[in-house]
């Protein structure tokens, strides 16, 4: 079986693709950085193991390595290296910083920039004409831009055409990618994930990115000022793009098992969930009432109102949107026996209703703020 390379491995995406390539017997090697209480090791096997709710887990075939992610070389040994980069491998670049606050674009940069730069580095320097590099990216890149976002590659553009420097960051090492193939013919591929939520099945979300994390900021005010009505500047009619996890992890395993690829990949979702059915579900889930108003003025806000809309900055941005994905390239992947079920409709649940239950799971796992009170799902305080 061919051997996968993934770093930014312990991350959300990268250990749930892990978790379905040990089951299906491939040989992993994982690139962790340590914590300061946790080593690499440690890391990867902690979450692997929140993953499988504490479960059995395959790991005979997985070999974690420590690695620093822009230094030469990744700071690893020689021997090492030849180790892991030897034979025909793929290799999946996850490593991101997927903060997006001005304050650290240096750091945003750094990391979605320079860490691929380096990753490609070592890359070509082991690879053989057979393995393949990965670059996940995210649909976002398409910052700003209206119509539809292909899978091809755009030019780079100033920070005005970006949301924030997380998308410009993406869409710049993207372009590095692309040269990278110009020049030195390296087999790349670029795959671009939309907002990944919790598992369209089960309901399990072990992510608190998005969504989840609106979701989160609303629990925590529905206990502190238990039922109060918030009006949010929202347009009810706009759109997220929400790609549940186990389909991009059953799409990560139709590239590993497919021989040739297209050079881009949007994993995205066929239909957007719109922003009312998100807030109706938070509203029916906690003890707030959510009200969408589109045009809704800073100074018409009440001082809640406010204090929610400043801790929206982020989420605020991506609130107002409808973005369309071609997913060509995607769709032309074949099929993997075992996951005939590639889109919640054909499982008979639709998109709201897989939201919904991601929700559920999801703020049934927050822990009440501490002084807060009781709240019972009826809105009572206790
Ligand atoms: N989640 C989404 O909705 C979404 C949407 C679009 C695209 N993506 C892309 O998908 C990929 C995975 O995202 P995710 O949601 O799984 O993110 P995640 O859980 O935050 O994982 C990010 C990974 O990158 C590593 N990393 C960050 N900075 C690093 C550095 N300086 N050096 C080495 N490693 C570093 C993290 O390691 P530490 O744990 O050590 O920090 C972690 O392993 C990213 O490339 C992201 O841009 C995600």
């Amino acid at each position: 079986m061919k051997k996968i390379i993934i770093n930014g491995a312990n991350g959300y995406v990268a250990s749930n693709f892990i978790n379905s390539l040990l089951n299906t017997n491939y040989q992993v090697i994982a690139l962790v950085r340590g914590s300061k209480k946790l080593s690499a090791n440690e890391r990867m096997f902690k979450v692997l193991s929140e993953i499988n709710d504490a479960e059995y887990v395959r790991t005979c075939q997985l070999k974690v390595y420590a690695y620093s992610l822009t230094e030469e070389n990744f700071s690893m040994a020689e021997e090492d290296l030849q180790d892991i980069f030897s034979g025909e491998f793929d290799y999946y670049h996850f490593a991101a910083s997927l903060k997006y606050d001005r304050k650290s674009k240096n750091e945003i940069f750094g990391t979605n920039i320079d860490g691929i730069k380096n990753s490609l580095d070592v890359y070509a320097r082991y690879a053989n004409s057979k393995s393949r590099l990965f670059f996940i990216s995210t649909a976002y890149s398409c910052g700003r831009m209206s119509g539809l976002f292909e899978e091809k590659f755009y030019d780079n553009d100033n920070i005005s055409a970006f949301r924030n420097y997380y998308e410009q960051s993406k869409r710049y090492a993207e372009n590095v990618v692309k040269n990278y193939i110009e020049e030195h013919q390296i087999n790349a591929h670029i795959i671009r994930l939309s907002q990944v939520v919790g598992d369209s099945k089960t309901g399990i979300t072990k992510t608190d990115y998005g969504i989840f994390d609106f979701a989160k900021r609303m629990f925590s005010l529905a206990h502190r000022y238990p039922n109060q009505t918030v009006r949010l500047k929202v347009d009810p009619e706009a759109t997220q793009n929400l790609i549940p996890i186990d389909i991009v992890v059953h799409n990560l395993m139709r590239t590993v098992a497919t021989e040739k690829v297209p050079t881009i990949m949007n994993f995205t979702a066929k239909k957007s969930v719109k922003n009312q059915h998100i807030i109706r579900a938070v509203t029916q889930l906690m003890p707030i009432k959510i009200v969408p108003v589109e045009n809704l003025k800073k100074d018409d806000m009440s001082p809640l109102e406010r204090l929610v809309s400043v801790g929206m900055s982020f989420t605020g941005n991506y609130i107002n949107i409808n973005l369309h994905f071609d997913t060509k390239n995607t769709d032309s992947l074949p099929r993997i026996n075992g996951y005939q079920n590639l889109n919640n409709e054909h499982q008979g649940i639709s998109e709201e209703q897989s939201t919904y239950k991601m929700l559920e799971y999801f703020i049934g796992t927050l822990p009440v703020p501490k002084g807060s009170k009781t709240i019972s799902k009826d809105g009572a305080t206790v």
